[in-house]
């Protein structure tokens, strides 16, 4: 399996990893073990010790440093032994580290060549970390499907209709022609809808919503899986930020080829001081996704088995134009990578 390696992931949401803290992932295949010092600093180091592979994040934390509890060789935080109880430092006795980046509540994770990483590279997610307590929520679920049908399952929001039919769902991107356009950094895709139903969640949140709206929906795609999502419920012909707008994140990091972390984000411009509404919104969002999404796309992985997707011929869409252009896009910088351009 290729996993593009010189972009940032998503390792973890900042507030997984507490000071004096660590957390083992497997991240493309690789186990890491992430670190937070007493000072805040995050780095991270494949969890595996040089010795006889235990896992590092079975150790103990020793100021900036870990100590295996296997035979307590002790590495920095980037990786270098700094401590050897049976002998002298031999440099072989690293082990290897990754750059990593904190920005907008998350942490992110270079996998690729480090002198090439750039954290002014991560999309610009700055509107998670300005949005108050009160309206915002994160999580993070496993799903057992490989990253680009989960991908893939944003960028062709048409599911939510029958997926997601009393909640997310209601017919509004089924009935719209979607609008796709790309740029060197993103592809997005948009679908507008005048004049529908607002979606039965909403309905149930806020009562006083009028019964027809305009629901526009914006999937803004990012190398190799970031996605800004923003939904909004206008009343008709008003303007899209004066609708009820959700400004949310779909970020997906390999574990291996058949598996996923999927860390997701809301924010919202409406009732933002109700911590209550926040609460039953993220409960309600983080239930839909664990009991709709992640099941169908196991249940997808499980039917096309060890097989490659474009193997298996897909009969495509419409409504697959935005999801093949990403794949094709991660497949040009896949190659890219490979020859080193
Ligand atoms: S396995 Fe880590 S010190 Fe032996
Ligand atoms: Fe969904």
């Amino acid at each position: 399996v290729s996993y593009l390696r010189n972009t940032w992931y998503v390792a973890a949401w900042s507030d997984e990893l507490p000071p004096a803290g660590m957390l083992a992932r497997t991240l493309l295949d690789e186990p890491v073990v992430l670190i937070r010092n007493s000072a805040g600093a995050v780095s991270a180091l494949v969890d595996r010790c040089p010795h006889r592979f235990a896992p590092l994040s079975a150790g103990v934390l020793r100021g900036d440093s870990i100590q295996c509890r296997y035979h307590g060789l002790e590495f920095s935080s980037d990786g270098r032994c700094v401590r050897n109880p049976h002998g002298p430092l031999a440099a072989g006795l690293a082990v290897k580290g990754f750059a990593v980046a904190e920005a907008h509540r998350a942490i992110w994770i270079w996998m690729g060549d480090a002198s090439k990483s750039d954290p002014a590279q991560i999309p610009d997610l700055a509107y998670l970390s300005a949005a108050p307590a009160s309206a915002f929520s994160c999580g993070h679920l496993h799903s057992k499907g490989n990253y680009e049908l989960c991908v893939d399952n944003i960028l062709d929001l048409s599911h939510t209709d029958y997926l997601h039919p009393s909640t997310l769902g209601g017919g509004a991107v089924t009935s719209t022609h979607q609008k796709v356009t790309a740029d060197e950094q993103s592809i997005q895709v948009e679908w507008y809808c005048a004049n529908t139903r607002p979606a039965p969640l909403l309905v149930s949140l806020i009562p006083e919503l009028p019964p027809q709206t305009d629901f526009v929906t914006r999937v803004r795609w990012y190398a190799p899986a970031v996605m800004r999502l923003l939904s909004a419920t206008v009343p008709a012909g008003q303007a899209v930020e004066q609708g009820y707008v959700n400004l949310n994140a779909h970020m997906m990091t390999p574990e291996t080829r058949a598996s996923t972390h999927y860390f997701f984000a809301a924010t919202r411009n409406y009732c933002v001081d109700d911590a209550a509404l926040n609460a039953r919104l993220a409960e309600t969002r983080k239930h839909i996704f664990a009991t709709e999404d992640m099941p169908m796309i196991e249940r997808v992985q499980q039917r096309m088995g060890e097989r490659e997707f474009w193997s298996l011929e897909p009969r495509l869409l419409p409504v697959d134009d935005a999801p093949v252009r990403v794949r094709r896009r991660l497949q040009q910088l896949l190659a890219a990578e490979a020859t080193g351009s």
